[in-house]
C-alpha cells in the first residue's frame, strides 16, 4: 500500500522533475502538416477531453500566435510541460483508482480523490482554456482572439447581467488577481439563477455542480510569469487581445439552447 501512495505522491510531484520539452512531437506534426495559420483558428468542438486514456489535445494555432500578448517560450512550457503532466498523471491515477475499486480497497480511493481532482480537472481546465484563447486577428488573419460581438447571444446576456463588456473585463482582472497563490477566475452560467456571474477557484478546482463554465482565465504563475513577472494584472489586461470570444458564445448557446456541453 505504501509502495502506491509514493507512486502516487510521485506522479503528483512529476511536473517539477520532468525536462522542458524542446523538440515536441506534437509541435512536428504540427509543422509538417503546415501548422494552423489560415482561417481554422477556433474551430473545433467544443469538448475534446471527455475520453480516457487521456489525451494531449492539440494547440488550435501556432505556439507563437498569441504573440506579443503570450510568449511562444509560454505556450511551450505550458501545453508541452504543465498540461502533458496532468494527462500523464490523469491515466495513471485514474488507473489505480479503477483498480482500487475493483478491489474494494476504499482506504486507497480516498487518498486517490485529491490527487485526481487536482490531475483530472487541471487536465481538463487546460483543454478549455487553449480553446478558450485564438490569435488577434490584428496580427494573424482568420483569429478570432478578442473580437467581441455584443450582439451575440453572450453578448447580450454580458449586458444583461453586468451593463457592459468592460464591467465584465473590470470585474473578472480584479477577481483575478485577487486569487490568492495558484487558481482561475471565471466567466460562468449559474444554471440555478440563470444568470452569468464570475467566481475564482483555488488550484485546479473548477466549476463543476451548477456552474457551466464559459471563459475560465488561468492564473497561475506558470501562465505569466516567463512574460509578465510579477504583474499579474498586466497579463489580465493583457488576455483579453486573444479571448476567443466566438467559442465562448458557442458554449453559451450550447447552454442556452439545451444542448450543454458541460
Ligand atoms: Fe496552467
Amino acid at each position: 500500500m505504501r509502495s502506491v501512495l509514493a507512486s502516487v505522491a510521485a506522479l503528483a510531484l512529476s511536473s517539477s522533475v520532468l525536462a522542458f520539452p524542446t523538440s515536441s512531437p506534437l509541435l512536428k506534426r504540427e509543422h509538417e502538416s503546415g501548422g494552423n495559420d489560415t482561417a481554422e483558428y477556433g474551430d473545433g468542438p467544443i469538448v475534446d477531453f471527455q475520453s480516457l486514456p487521456a489525451e494531449l489535445p492539440p494547440l488550435r494555432y501556432e505556439y507563437n500566435a498569441l504573440e506579443p500578448h503570450i510568449s511562444e517560450a509560454i505556450m511551450r512550457f505550458h501545453h508541452d510541460f504543465h498540461h502533458s503532466s496532468f494527462v500523464n498523471n490523469t491515466n495513471a491515477l485514474t488507473t489505480n483508482m479503477t483498480r482500487a475499486i475493483e478491489e474494494g480497497d476504499l482506504a486507497q480511493v480516498v487518498r486517490l480523490t485529491n490527487p485526481i481532482q487536482l490531475n483530472v480537472a487541471g487536465h481538463i481546465n487546460h483543454a478549455m482554456f487553449w480553446h478558450t484563447l485564438s490569435p488577434n486577428p490584428a496580427n494573424h488573419s482568420g483569429g478570432y482572439g478578442g473580437v467581441y460581438d455584443e450582439s451575440s447571444t453572450l453578448g447580450q446576456q454580458i449586458t444583461e447581467n453586468f451593463g457592459s463588456i468592460e464591467r465584465l473585463k473590470g470585474i473578472m482582472e480584479a477577481m483575478g488577481a485577487a486569487v490568492p497563490g495558484s487558481g482561475w477566475v471565471w466567466l460562468i452560467w449559474d444554471r440555478q439563477n440563470q444568470a452569468l456571474d464570475v467566481i475564482t477557484t483555488a488550484n485546479q478546482l473548477n466549476p463543476a455542480a451548477t456552474e457551466v463554465p464559459i471563459i475560465g482565465i488561468d492564473v497561475w504563475e506558470h501562465a505569466y510569469y516567463l512574460d509578465y513577472y510579477n504583474r499579474r494584472p498586466a497579463y489580465l489586461r493583457a488576455i483579453w487581445n486573444v479571448i476567443n470570444w466566438n467559442e465562448a458564445n458557442k458554449r453559451f448557446t450550447a447552454e442556452a439552447s439545451g444542448n450543454s456541453w458541460w
